[in-house]
Formats: structure tokens, C-alpha cells, sequence
């Protein structure tokens, strides 16, 4: 079938709000988060109905046509953007967002792919339950996105990744076929985990259209504080204090350097120091438990003072309301935007052991900076998981296209060192277009050769987001 014949045949299965072909409406999907990738496509596909998904990937598939599945297109490697061609279809799950079943006894709740995450943390709250999945994009990215790219965040430390929260999923795979594998058994040994393999896969094995989420105890007692640090052995110092007095009680532990600070306190409006005097290294330390009486406070009291002792700390601010608390947080959570009004920047987001933490931002930052005079290293991240952004900033007397042009290698000085203590090049924000050359040289050998053969045994004709993931 030709494009306009297969345009009027899902037009009949999709109707008019299913359908979008108008350029203005077409633009929003054709551009990444990052504004790294400009691709092009003859029309979105927006089902309503798992139905109308699996034959509207029938049609496709009958044709030939490859397809770019969507969430909330916040992708940082470009993982959701179709290519120049203008032949890919891009498939937005947007209008299947329904809550289909919450249950508070179990601790589940099944959503479909299109909920937005804050949506779906939103309804757990309104159940008196936690849905814990939590980071930047929350309010644009859509479950189904945040599956299939097995995302991260703040509270991965406490409650791991999106991998770790799904029990059950739903997949229309690449030739309309449809695993109704929405199962809510917190243990369920028969043969693979089928689920795994979708969950990480950034569209390119068929499509997460609905899962059953696991859910935990509200948490009501919160304690949020910012740690001004000695250096980078007193953050990690810091951590062990914290999880050897109660490794249940650290919801996130977060790392953030002076230089990114200085850019959110600049360019976010609002924004400002509860510190005497700004650091060079700080801590955003979150404490949270389901019982309003677990002695927090004290908890975080008697760590701080220990670490205050030792010379850790330099200074602490206890946030003493719902207000301090959420400002702190924001001070991290406005990292990327203040980034992106700052200039272009090149990001990492890489992994290592969390002992090696120190290590790693102190080779990149010396790296970095020899590497482009005037660039600023920007630090931050996910300490607690050994997962830092390790970014830098351009130069405020480089030209932007000059700077970007050295993008690989301020990427490959990172990965040098990442590779020496044993890391990832990628901790959370997938490969998607952006790093699978990266996955060719890292993965390489018999473990790249088996996701080929996954990926030939489920989409033989190669129309599920290609050009992704895979080199
Ligand atoms: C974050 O933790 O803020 C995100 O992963 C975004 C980023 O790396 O810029
Ligand atoms: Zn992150």
C-alpha cells in the first residue's frame, strides 16, 4: 500500500482525533526535548483504544511503514523523534490514559501508557498510597515513555527503577498481536518475564500500552535538608552516615556542585541560597517514612551533627515546612532548565559504583576543563546510585556551533573515565539515537549480538522505532 492509501485506511480506523496530518499539528512531535534532532513524518497516529493501536500496527506493518512511538517527548538521546526521511509514522499513546483499576489492598494500580507521571502518582495520593516513580520531566513524560526507557529519578535509591515498579504489562507488538500481560502477582515463575524485555527497550521490540504499577504506603513525615560539603569524599561520607543509620529512611540523596548552583540561583527566578555562603559541593539529603512518629527529625539531626564534627559538613539548612522543603528540591530539580537558559551544554549521564563517585567528578571535572578552556563542568545527580549528570556548560566567548562541534569529544573524555572505574555511559537516559554508537562499543560481542537476535525474532521487518537503540 502507498502512504495516501494507508493514510485513508487508518483514517477509517482512527477517525479525525486519531489522525494528525496538519503541519502545525504534526510540529510538536518532530523535534526532541533537547532540540538535537529536526525529523519529519506524513502523520501521528493517536489511537484511542488498544483495538484501534493493534490494527492501526497491522496497517503499518502490511506496508512496510516504520513507526516512531511517542510518550511525552521529553527524551534526552532523542529516543522518540522520527528521522529526516519523512517516511517513519510517529505513534502517540497521549489519548489512552485511563485509570483502569487502583487497589489499595494489593498495592497496585493499572494505568494506561498515556497517563501523564504525575498523573499517576497524583492518583495513587488520592488512594492514600505512593506511586514513588519521581524526576524532572514528571509532568510531561507518560508512563508508557517512562517504562519503555526503564526511567530513574530521585527515588531510584529507595524504590529503583521503573523496571523495579512494574508487575504486569500490556504490548501490541510489531505485527498488531496483542500480550495481555496485565498480572498484579507480586510472584508469577512461568517461563520468561516477557515484561523485561519491553521495559527498556525504547520502542523498539512493540508497544507498552497499559501496566499494573506497584504502589507503597503514603508518606506523610518528610524531612528535606541542603548540605553544604568539604569536598567530594564528604558526599559520599555523607550517604554511608545516612543508610548506616537507617538505609530505609533515605528517600533520595542527591549531589549537586557549585557550578550548577551558581547557574539556578542566575537564571531561576526565585531561586536562592538557604545557606550562610555558597559551597563548593552540596547534599540534598530527603528523608521520608510512612509513620508520622519514625523520628526523622532526630535522625537527621544526629547525622548532621556527626558530619558537622568530622568536618563533612560545613553547614545545613532543615527545611521546616512544606514550602522550604519543595524550594530546596527545586534548586535541584531547575539544574537542566537553568542549564538551557545558560547556553548549550553537552550532557553525560553516566554510572559507576557509588564508592567511586568522588573519583569520577574529580578526573572529569580536572578532564573538562583542560579539555575546553572557559567550559564549566556541571556536576549533579543521583549520588545514592552512583548515577551523575556530568555535563559542560558552554563557554560564555565560544560560539555555540563551535562548541557543540566538540560535543564527542567532551562526551568520549567522560567515557574514558567512566569506562576506568567500571561504569555506564548511560544510567537513565537510555541510548536512543544519540549513544548507540556507544552501546556498539560498550555492548558489544555476544551481548549485543543477542538484543539483535530479540530484536530480528520480534520486529523481523524492522519498523519498530529503528535507527534507535541498537547501532
Ligand atoms: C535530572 O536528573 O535532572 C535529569 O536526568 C535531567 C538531566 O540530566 O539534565
Ligand atoms: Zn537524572
Amino acid at each position: 500500500m502507498k502512504m495516501p492509501g494507508l493514510l485513508d485506511a487508518l483514517h477509517g480506523v482512527l477517525g479525525d482525533k486519531g489522525l494528525l496530518t496538519e503541519a502545525a499539528d504534526l510540529a510538536p512531535h518532530l523535534i526532541d526535548w533537547r532540540g538535537l534532532y529536526h525529523g519529519a513524518t506524513p502523520c501521528v497516529l493517536r489511537p484511542a483504544t488498544v483495538a484501534e493501536l493493534a490494527v492501526a500496527v497491522r496497517l503499518c506493518a502490511a506496508a512496510g511503514v516504520a513507526m516512531v512511538p511517542q510518550g511525552g517527548n521529553t527524551s534526552m538521546v532523542g529516543g522518540a523523534t522520527p528521522d529526516e526521511s519523512g517516511r517513519q509514522v510517529v505513534v502517540s499513546l497521549i489519548r489512552m490514559n485511563r485509570l483502569r483499576d487502583l487497589d489499595p489492598l494489593d498495592m497496585t494500580m493499572t494505568v494506561e501508557a498515556g497517563m501523564v507521571v504525575q498523573a499517576a502518582q497524583s492518583h495513587a495520593a488520592a488512594a492514600g498510597c505512593l506511586f514513588p516513580l519521581s524526576f524532572g520531566g514528571e509532568g510531561t513524560a507518560t508512563i508508557g515513555g517512562a517504562l519503555s526507557t526503564n526511567a530513574g529519578g530521585n527515588t531510584t535509591v529507595r524504590y529503583g527503577n521503573a523496571r523495579e515498579l512494574a508487575l504486569g504489562l500490556e504490548v501490541v507488538l510489531p505485527n498488531g498481536a496483542v500480550i495481555g500481560g496485565l498480572r498484579a502477582l507480586r510472584k508469577d515463575n512461568t517461563g520468561y518475564a516477557l515484561r523485561q524485555l519491553f521495559i527498556g527497550a525504547e520502542g523498539t521490540l512493540g508497544f507498552i500500552t497499559a501496566a499494573v504499577l506497584r504502589l507503597f504506603p503514603a508518606q506523610p513525615a518528610q524531612e528535606v535538608a541542603l548540605c553544604a560539603l568539604r569536598d567530594e569524599d564528604a558526599a559520599l561520607a555523607l550517604y554511608r552516615r545516612f543508610r548506616g543509620r537507617d538505609e530505609g529512611a533515605v528517600r533520595a540523596f542527591e549531589y549537586m556542585a557549585r557550578n550548577g548552583m551558581e547557574l539556578v540561583l542566575r537564571h531561576i527566578e526565585g531561586a536562592s541560597l538557604p545557606l550562610a555562603q555558597p559551597a563548593a559541593h552540596y547534599a540534598l539529603v530527603n528523608l521520608s517514612a510512612a509513620r508520622a512518629d519514625a523520628g526523622l527529625r532526630g535522625l537527621l539531626e544526629a547525622v548532621l551533627e556527626e558530619a558537622l564534627e568530622a568536618g563533612e559538613v560545613l553547614d545545613a539548612a532543615i527545611a521546616e515546612s512544606e514550602a522550604q522543603r519543595a524550594a530546596i528540591w527545586r534548586l535541584r530539580e531547575e539544574h537542566p532548565e537553568a542549564q538551557r537558559r545558560a547556553g548549550g551544554s553537552v550532557k553525560s549521564d553516566v554510572s559507576v559504583p557509588v564508592s567511586k563517585v568522588p573519583e569520577l567528578l574529580r578526573r572529569c571535572h580536572a578532564d573538562l576543563a583542560r579539555l575546553i578552556p572557559g567550559g564549566r563542568p556541571i556536576a549533579f545527580g543521583h549520588l545514592g546510585d552512583g548515577n551523575i549528570h556530568m555535563n559542560l556548560q558552554q563557554p560564555e566567548d565560544m560560539a555555540l556551533d563551535a562548541f557543540l562541534a566538540r560535543s564527542e569529544d567532551v562526551m568520549m573524555t567522560v567515557n574514558t573515565i567512566v569506562r576506568d572505574l567500571n561504569g555506564s555511559f548511560s544510567a537513565e537516559h537510555g541510548v536512543g539515537r544519540l549513544k548507540t554508537e556507544m552501546l556498539r562499543d560498550w555492548r558489544g560481542g555476544a551481548e549485543l549480538e543477542t538484543m539483535r537476535r530479540i530484536k530480528a525474532a520480534l520486529d523481523p521487518a524492522g519498523l519498530m522505532n529503528p535507527g534507535k537503540l541498537l547501532p
